[in-house]
């Protein structure tokens, strides 16, 4: 059950997630259905704010759940709750925080392209930490909090140039990327004079997010090594030290039965160590350390329901059989497969079967021949219209992700804890999807244009 939430498991052979069987989730909250357990999101969040601590004790800074992984006014009260803080990469992540009563000192704003509206609203509700991405930004940020008479605290993002094995796409920190300051280029030290020079900015000191979903970690240390050359080379240059790290998002989990998911406690003593000893050799001292893990956190807490609508034979060039079954849902809640090529794990979730289990591929219900959740998968042989198939640890990047593609509804997102089910995110409905369209008599014209239509 590596893939799965804590608190899930098979009972005569009924998935069941926090002691709701997935049959009755179905029947009452519809399916596609994105099960969260809730007690499992805490304790993962929770996990990675003691493992930060526990690594680098008086050094611990805050850990800041990336948003981007998956929000909603619910999630940040959990959040909240949980006590950590909050990256929020655009206004609307923001606004949802804001709704959730978030305190805004615990929220650091990212994102490569922030409008001033967004770094003005930022500013105005007194964010802890501004991330700062390109020059321009650094300049709109100094100018705007100037005009609100504050001081904004900022880092700089840096890319340290780190490949991090992992798809290009979530790969953020190599040098050909549009995030961030380069160090190697001399755009970080640039930024840092610029930084000084600026009114109304204080510069805390440097960030790095250098992927998504690693394993390894050579990339971490590499990253952070690099930064702390560079917090030494601040000190050497202006006789002071820079109070504050943050090493950004990025660890991994398991998708697949045979995979893990980082252990926070393993993965934050070997960050601890690295980082301690990058500071001794540069007699520097250790700064604050902030983490952002958004998937570690929410991916595996969560499970898709599906229900099969139908089963086909499709005989293959090489005088195999596949069977194509077909979900309710597909791309437009789970986009990773299409997009990264993603894998996950299914189980048939409703019932027990003993059938003999043949080469199946899972695909959505839209119009495009790559809606594939599961390109290849053994499945049993009396799978049927009517039953329930579960995929695990998609909380990360699925609805956060979801889009309306073919007019497809967004799933409702429920959580469960002690045998009790709530919704959390409803489900989109026909009202919802026809809600952008403007009917012609609500439309605004000019006078004469209606005149001259109505005239034809
Ligand atoms: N901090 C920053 C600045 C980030 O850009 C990200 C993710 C994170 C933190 C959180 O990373 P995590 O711990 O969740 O890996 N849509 C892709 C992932 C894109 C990640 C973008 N940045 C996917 O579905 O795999």
């Amino acid at each position: 059950m590596s893939a799965w939430s804590s608190n899930a498991k098979f009972v005569s052979g009924e998935l069941e997630i926090a002691g709701c069987a997935v049959s009755a989730l179905a029947k009452e909250f519809g399916t596609p259905l994105f099960v969260v357990d809730e007690a499992d999101f805490y304790a993962r969040a929770k996990a990675w704010q003691s493992a930060l601590s526990n690594g680098f004790g008086e050094n611990a800074g805050n850990v800041y759940y990336a948003a981007k992984a998956f929000i909603s006014v619910e999630i940040a009260k959990w959040v909240n709750e949980v006590g950590i803080g909050l990256d929020v990469c655009t206004g609307g992540e923001l606004e949802v925080a804001l709704a959730a009563g978030f305190p805004t000192s615990k929220i650091e704003l990212h994102g490569n392209n922030k409008s001033e509206a967004e770094i003005a609203k930022a500013i105005e509700v007194g964010v802890a930490t501004i991330v700062v991405d390109s020059l321009q930004e650094l300049a709109r940020v100094s100018k705007l909090a100037k005009a609100s008479n504050k001081v904004q605290a900022i880092l700089l993002r840096l890319t340290p140039g780190v490949e991090a094995h992992t798809h290009e796409a979530i790969s953020t920190a190599h040098e050909d990327v549009k995030f961030g300051f380069s160090i190697a280029s001399g755009a970080a030290w640039n930024a840092v004079v610029a930084a000084r020079s600026g009114t109304n900015l204080k510069l805390n000191g440097f960030h790095c997010h250098i992927g998504s979903q690693i394993f390894k970690s050579e990339g971490f240390e590499l990253a952070a090594d690099r930064l702390i050359s560079l917090l030494a080379k601040y000190r050497d240059e202006f006789n002071e030290e820079l109070p504050e790290l943050d090493l950004g998002g990025g660890y991994g989990i398991a998708y697949l039965e045979n995979e893990v998911t980082l252990d926070p406690n393993e993965t934050m003593m070997l960050l601890a160590s690295v980082v301690t000893n990058s500071c001794v050799a540069n007699k520097l001292r250790v700064p604050r350390i902030s983490i952002e893990p958004g998937r570690a956190i929410v991916g595996p807490t969560t499970a898709t329901i599906y229900e099969v609508g139908t089963t086909k034979e499709v005989r293959l060039e090489n005088g195999e059989v596949r069977w194509y079954v077909s979900v309710d849902g597909g791309m437009s809640d789970n986009i990773r497969p299409a997009l990264y090529g993603a894998e996950y794990s299914v189980a048939l979730a409703n019932r027990n079967s003993t059938a003999t289990l043949r080469n199946s591929r899972v695909v959505g219900k839209h119009c495009e021949t790559g809606d594939i959740l599961i390109r290849e998968v053994k499945l049993a042989s009396d799978i049927e219209p009517g039953d329930l198939l579960a995929i695990p640890a998609t909380g990360a990047y699925g609805r956060s992700m979801a889009s309306n593609y073919n007019h497809m509804v967004r799933p409702a997102v429920i959580s469960v804890i002690n045998g009790t089910a709530r919704t959390i995110l409803r489900r989109e409905t026909a009202v919802d999807l026809l809600a952008l369209d403007i009917e012609e008599s609500a439309r605004t014209m000019p006078s004469a244009t209606k005149n001259e239509r109505r005239d034809k």
